[in-house]
């Protein structure tokens, strides 16, 4: 079945805790939590003290999904806040600071996982496939909640499952961006293992039927 990762980016920032205890409740598998740094996005969200309180508001498995440039300067500082996984895109530094990420990451005991943008080929998370604990494949641009599913992104994810199942069997795919209840099954035929989820979720009052409704595909 689909796994469900709520992303706090469409959350009422004013009100985090009420709203993280509410998809806890809700049945969501991890919680996903967008960082990014007005630089290798055109937008700004959250950073360090956020994720601190965020860890001591919930014991959910958090999924921090860093859109800033050079991870390497705060991978680390990211698992000290209480990251259960940190992931990265692999356009944010080059291999070697990608590869220094993932091993500062695996040093503190966490999860690893590797970001690939639309527009980046499926082949280009090879080198780090056998190291990493999750591959996300964006299905939007990132930078922004709210935006319209790529469904060309499908062959791409399509390609990732067969890598993945050839070289890392137990590496999690997951997606994120534009995830809906037309959508979800989409993904999940595709062969993801995890969506991300902010819009579709927090956008709406009851979030158990939000949830449900993603997973109804499967
Ligand atoms: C976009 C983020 C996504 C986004 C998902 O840069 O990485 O996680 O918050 O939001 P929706 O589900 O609304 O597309
Ligand atoms: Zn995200």
């Amino acid at each position: 079945m689909l796994k469900i990762a709520p992303s706090i980016l469409a959350a009422d920032f004013a009100d985090l805790g009420r709203e993280i205890r509410s998809v806890e409740t809700a049945g969501a598998d991890w919680l996903h939590v967008d960082v990014m740094d007005g630089r290798f996005v055109p937008n700004i969200s959250i950073g360090i003290p956020v994720v601190q309180s965020v860890r001591r508001a919930t014991d959910m498995f958090l999924d921090v999904h860093l859109m800033i440039v050079e991870p390497v300067k705060y991978a680390g500082r990211f698992c000290d806040a209480g990251a259960d996984l940190v992931s990265f895109h692999v356009e944010a530094d080059t291999p070697e600071g990608i590869s220094a990420a993932i091993r500062d990451v695996k040093a503190k005991g966490k999860q690893v996982g590797i970001v690939l943008k639309p527009a980046t080929p499926a082949e280009a998370a090879e080198p780090w496939l056998e190291q990493v604990d999750m591959v996300l494949a964006m299905t939007v641009e990132p930078g922004f909640g709210g935006q319209k599913f790529m469904a060309d992104m499908l062959p791409k994810i399509r390609t990732l499952r067969a890598m993945m199942d050839r070289i890392n069997p137990g590496c999690v795919l997951e997606t994120d961006g534009g995830i809906d209840a037309a959508t979800a099954p989409l993904v999940y035929e595709a062969g993801c293992d995890m969506a991300v989820a902010g819009s579709s979720v927090f956008g709406r009052a009851d979030r158990t039927a939000a949830i449900l409704a993603l997973r109804a595909g499967k």
